[in-house]
């Protein structure tokens, strides 16, 4: 059985898009997923198939229409175990163990919004995840969608190259991951770490350690603080 994803959208178009190419592409070509856009619009209302309306309480923008997401999520016929969720920048931010945990499932059904957002109640009632791929607002759930799908695909079994280039990447350990070199050794006069040239694993190991741990507390103090609770823990029980 494929992992299937299943986009409940304004733009259908927008699908796969660029996750017909490269990595995804490929999988997508041999089966191992499948992504099926569905256009919202035919489950709007009237001649015109609004989906939208003005929010009760006043104020700017438009609201997506509970009956008409709940007509899309029906006509679909998601199995019950297939997690539905919401692209929104109020929701919860998208980790690496959310993407795990739903690229270990059957699929995804997502949900994209443009306009201000969903009514409440359907996301309420239909157990619809909201999740934010950042602190930043896109034009539209559609870019943040295909953000999602790719991080879960490319976990899908067989789509990487190698294992090993999804164990030892940043966040798999809570930390970001060590700088990266190659050839040449020397490059516009600067040199790369001597170390990465002797040949010792060791000490090769120690240094991107090192480096992983410095770079994720200068950059990433929220992830830092993290990883010291964590070890420190670790420490603690096998004390
Ligand atoms: N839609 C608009 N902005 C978004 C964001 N940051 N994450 C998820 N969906 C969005």
């Amino acid at each position: 059985m494929s992992w299937q994803a299943t986009v409940l959208t304004l733009f259908p178009e927008m699908f796969p898009g660029p996750l017909g190419l490269s990595l995804a592409g490929r999988a997508l070509n041999e089966g191992t997923w499948s992504c099926t856009p569905h256009d919202l619009r035919p489950h709007g209302l009237g001649r015109h198939r609004a989906v939208d309306d003005t929010p009760f309480g006043g104020g700017a923008g438009m609201v997506i229409r509970a009956d008409v997401v709940d007509a899309a999520l029906s006509a679909v016929q998601a199995p019950a175990d297939v997690p539905r969720v919401f692209m929104t920048p109020r929701g919860r931010p998208l980790r690496q163990r959310d993407v795990s945990r739903y690229a270990e499932g059957p699929g995804v059904v997502l949900l994209c919004g443009r306009f201000e957002g969903v009514d409440e109640r359907v996301l309420q009632a239909r157990n619809i995840e909201q999740v934010s791929i950042g602190d930043y607002v896109l034009s539209g759930g559609e870019t943040a969608a295909l953000v999602l799908l790719d991080a879960c695909v490319r976990l899908l079994p067989g789509v990487m190259g190698s294992d090993e280039s999804g164990v030892e990447e940043s966040f798999s350990d809570g930390l970001l991951e060590y700088p990266h070199y190659t050839r040449p050794a020397v490059w516009d006069g600067h040199d790369v770490p001597e170390v990465l040239l002797s040949g010792n694993h060791g000490a090769i190991a120690a240094w991107r350690q090192k480096q992983a741990e410095e770079i994720t507390r200068e950059r990433r103090p929220d992830l830092w603080s993290a990883w010291l609770a964590r070890r420190e823990e670790n420490e603690a029980t096998a004390a």
